[in-house]
């Protein structure tokens, strides 16, 4: 029987395959939906052209030193009845060689470099769409003022077109990232960030917040949601239904529900349960504050994920974080005033899923 000393010996001599193994695995992945290396935006081709510009004097620089290394090494070894190696003192031709080389290779990374951020460090104009981006522990708030549309997490932009993002924050620093439409970028408390891209292509994207803010750091997901004018149009023509953005800071009723008992409960229940303390919703008296604590809940129905992405949008998933939000996600902000009944859970998700 092999002892284990034969067995650690063993692993030890295969230890050299981990890397290129590792290496392998990684590339069996087929859904990378975070990966920086495959853009969709022009913002997010400028930084991958400045990105594979730097990787290939990278490589220039590589094979040089490693190759003169080499050849140092195996040209120049020493053997054991080697005289003494001739004594030198400087080189002016080496170092005038190893002086420009270096510099002329820095130069063709720092001219795109400086290019690239004056053309991504300022905001974009002409015809845009507009959208200021506040960072939460731990979610996004995405605000269309122009458009009078408020949502969280989920970020719905026309293919094609640009959107300007003003970013800042209500907390602590966070980073706005969507790696396949643009670089990330910090959010700071006091002041706001820009950032533009245009999607090339309709689908959705993930993102993520990219700066450490807190426990649930990780768990700050969000997406963007590209689509074509005229779903982007409709989108927004269904978001602004009872937004008092739209409509003189006065609240409306959504006129396509029916005034059945579910929305008049259910309103009594949002405002009863504490839900309102923290949730703007349209419909209730919060509906036009832009500053709240938590999402603004209108039209949650229509989102494809709860809690900044971690979640699907189904009822079974609302009813588990309305019963407790920390059990999903430790350290949430969303504490309940009081413990909700079955009964008024219940109510919520179908008011909460009703709001299309
Ligand atoms: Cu927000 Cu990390």
């Amino acid at each position: 029987m092999e002892t284990r000393q034969g067995h650690l010996a063993r692993l030890a001599r295969l230890s050299p395959l981990c890397f290129p193994l590792l290496l392998l695995l990684a590339g069996c992945a087929h859904n990378y939906p975070q990966t920086t290396l495959n853009p969709r935006g022009d913002f997010a081709r400028l930084v991958d052209s400045l990105f594979r510009t730097t990787v290939w004097w990278a490589i220039v620089a590589f094979v040089l030193v490693e190759g003169a290394l080499l050849i140092a090494i195996f040209k120049f070894r020493g053997r054991p009845d080697d005289p003494e190696p001739r004594q030198v003192h400087g080189n002016t031709v080496l170092e005038v060689v190893w002086t420009i080389v270096p510099a002329f290779i820095l130069v063709m990374i720092a001219v795109p470099t400086i290019k690239t951020i004056f053309k991504t460090s300022d905001y974009a104009t002409g015809d845009v769409v507009q959208i200021e981006v506040v960072g939460h522990q731990w979610w996004w708030e995405f605000r269309y003022t122009g458009l009078g549309v408020v949502t969280a997490n989920e970020m719905h932009v026309p293919v094609g077109k640009t959107v300007n993002l003003r970013m800042t924050t209500a907390d602590v620093v966070h980073s706005f990232w969507v790696p396949q439409f643009a670089a990330k970028r910090d959010v700071f408390p006091g002041r706001h960030n820009p950032l533009w891209f245009k999607a090339e292509v309709t689908g959705t994207f993930s993102g993520q917040c990219a700066e450490f803010c807190g426990t649930q750091h990780g768990r700050m997901g969000l997406r963007v949601v590209s689509e074509t004018p005229e779903e982007f149009a409709a989108w927004v023509e269904r978001q602004r239904i009872g937004s008092p953005l739209v409509n003189a800071g006065k609240v409306v009723r959504d006129t396509t529900q029916p005034a059945d008992t579910l929305m008049t409960k259910g309103l009594g229940t949002f405002m009863a349960g504490g839900c309102i303390g923290c949730h703007a919703m349209m419909g209730a008296p919060t509906a036009g504050v832009m500053a709240m604590k938590g999402p603004n809940l209108s039209h949650v129905g229509s989102r494809a994920t709860i809690v900044a992405g971690l979640l699907d949008n189904t009822p079974e998933n609302l009813r588990h974080w309305l019963s407790n939000p920390d059990s999903v996600k430790r350290g949430t902000l969303m504490v309940l005033p009081r413990k909700l009944t079955d009964a008024e859970i219940t109510l919520l998700v179908a008011y909460l899923r009703a709001h299309q």
